[in-house]
């Protein structure tokens, strides 16, 4: 899976073109789904667009927003609005929005539960900031933010298989600053490992992909994904250019 993270960026004339970009120059017999993660004011949009033209382009949100019972919230987006508007992937947990926004893990888990109810996939992001990596608890810290899936396995067992995980060390978003192969695989590892044996789900023969974001450009995007332990790229600003993401792609 390459997803195209676009955060706050873009209108309606760059992303019809970069929509009709991409779509002609993937590769589709490349079996990695390709999402598009737009703006959420722009998501019916590029859905329309992809529909008409029959683009293989597959349509994620950025944002998805929970109320707990008795809360409403102005401007809120619910997960039955993005089902409605057949959005199949929704970005969760996302280090920009547990930072801006204030979401913790209780928060974030009863969004993710939300979202497997209304069969979106979900694509859970986790990773630690630079002070937690140079402590040596990065470990520690990731397994706090898998733990929100531990919490959700009695209960929606059937539908774990809709959850991919995103590893983005904070200080590599955005920073230019790439997490290294090495560093990655480690990592990865160990988000698999615990998956597996902490959280049991290789009890139930459930092992989601893990993809790496982070500074992905196209210079370093095929060391990257060459690491067996990485299933796909979660990419920002790299991915505004219809070029270098569609290059991306088609090397992965
Ligand atoms: P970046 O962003 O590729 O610009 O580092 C990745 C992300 O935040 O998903």
């Amino acid at each position: 899976m390459i997803v195209a993270n676009w955060k706050m960026h873009g209108d309606k004339q760059s992303m019809a073109a970069w929509i009709e970009e991409v779509s002609n120059s993937i590769n589709l017999k490349n079996i990695n789904p390709c999402i598009f993660c737009p703006p959420t004011c722009y998501l019916e949009y590029a859905i329309r667009l992809i529909n008409e033209n029959g683009y293989h382009i597959e349509i994620g949100s950025q944002i998805l927003n929970y109320c707990f019972e008795g809360e409403s919230l102005t401007g809120g987006i619910s997960s039955t609005m993005l089902k409605d508007l057949s959005v199949e992937y929704v970005l969760v947990g996302h280090s920009e929005q547990r930072n801006f926004l204030k979401e913790n893990n209780n928060v974030i888990s009863k969004k993710i539960e939300k979202a497997l109810n209304d069969e979106l996939s979900v694509i859970y992001c986790i990773g630690e900031d630079i002070d937690t990596k140079n402590k040596n608890e990065t470990y520690l810290f990731l397994s706090k933010q898998l733990d929100v899936l531990g919490r959700l396995q009695s209960k929606h067992e059937d539908k774990l298989r809709s959850i991919t995980v995103a590893y983005e060390p904070i200080w590599a978003i955005g920073s230019g600053l790439n997490a290294e192969k090495k560093y990655i695989e480690k990592t990865h590892e160990f988000i698999k490992n615990y998956i597996n044996d902490d959280l049991g789900w290789s009890n139930l023969d459930i092992y989601p992909p893990v993809l790496y974001g982070g500074s992905v450009n196209l210079t370093n995007c095929e060391e990257i994904i060459s690491s067996t332990a990485v299933d796909g790229l979660l990419i920002g600003g790299a991915s505004l250019n219809s070029e270098t993401f569609s290059k991306i792609y088609n090397l992965s």
